[in-house]
């Protein structure tokens, strides 16, 4: 799979969410320019400042202060004044309310469900990204003891072709599994 330049110019310190993923969030959330996003575990802030791209504001939580320094570099090379970095554990408190998204990627996401809900407006949606069908399990039982309403898991699966003289088929080679994508509604 081919990260396209416009990623290829950001930093990369923890792993990152790819292109395929974000462009899933983007379109099933609505986001536009409007919208108001918390994003739980910023990592190299690749998510963070896709969305920042897009939306009014975006504020972007994590509790390392290495990792928030990537993203800080990342968030000049793309010029936003759009996009706030924090450093706390959001487990514990934070301060965003009416938000109309809260993106999860860290481990332990389901701890974070309570925050996020008090972040969210009434419908805002929260999307949890994890590699694991166990994370998977924990989380949406957790949504639904916060009051999430569950809507669906998916994988996104993007397959390279080979396009040559000789014929055209599914490359061999690409990445395959990133991780699962769970969309829940307050
Ligand atoms: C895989 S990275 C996120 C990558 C990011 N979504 C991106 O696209 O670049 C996960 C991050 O969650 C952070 N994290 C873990 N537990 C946390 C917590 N309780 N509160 C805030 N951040 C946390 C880690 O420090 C790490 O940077």
């Amino acid at each position: 799979m081919m990260i396209p330049q416009h990623y290829r110019r950001l930093k990369r310190g923890p792993q990152v969410i790819l292109p395929k993923d974000i462009g899933i969030i983007v379109a099933y959330t609505g986001v536009d320019k409007n919208s108001v996003c918390v994003d739980f575990g910023t990592g190299s802030g690749w998510l963070a400042v896709s969305l920042a791209k897009i939306c009014r504001q975006v504020t972007s939580y994590d509790i390392r202060e290495d990792f928030l320094k990537i993203a800080e570099r990342n968030r000049e090379i793309e010029g936003l004044d759009n996009l706030i970095l924090k450093k706390a554990d959001v487990t514990k408190k934070i301060d965003e309310k009416d938000a109309d998204i809260v993106t999860i990627d860290m481990p332990n996401a389901d701890k974070s469900l309570k925050n996020a809900y008090k972040a969210l407006r009434e419908n805002g949606y929260v999307v949890g990204y994890l590699p694991h069908m166990e994370q998977v399990k924990k989380f949406v039982s957790t949504l639904d003891k916060n009051r999430f309403r569950y809507l669906e898991t998916l994988e996104i699966i993007a397959r390279d072709m080979l396009v040559r003289k000789e014929g055209v088929r599914p490359s061999t080679k690409g990445v395959w599994h990133t991780a699962y994508l769970v969309f829940a509604q307050k």
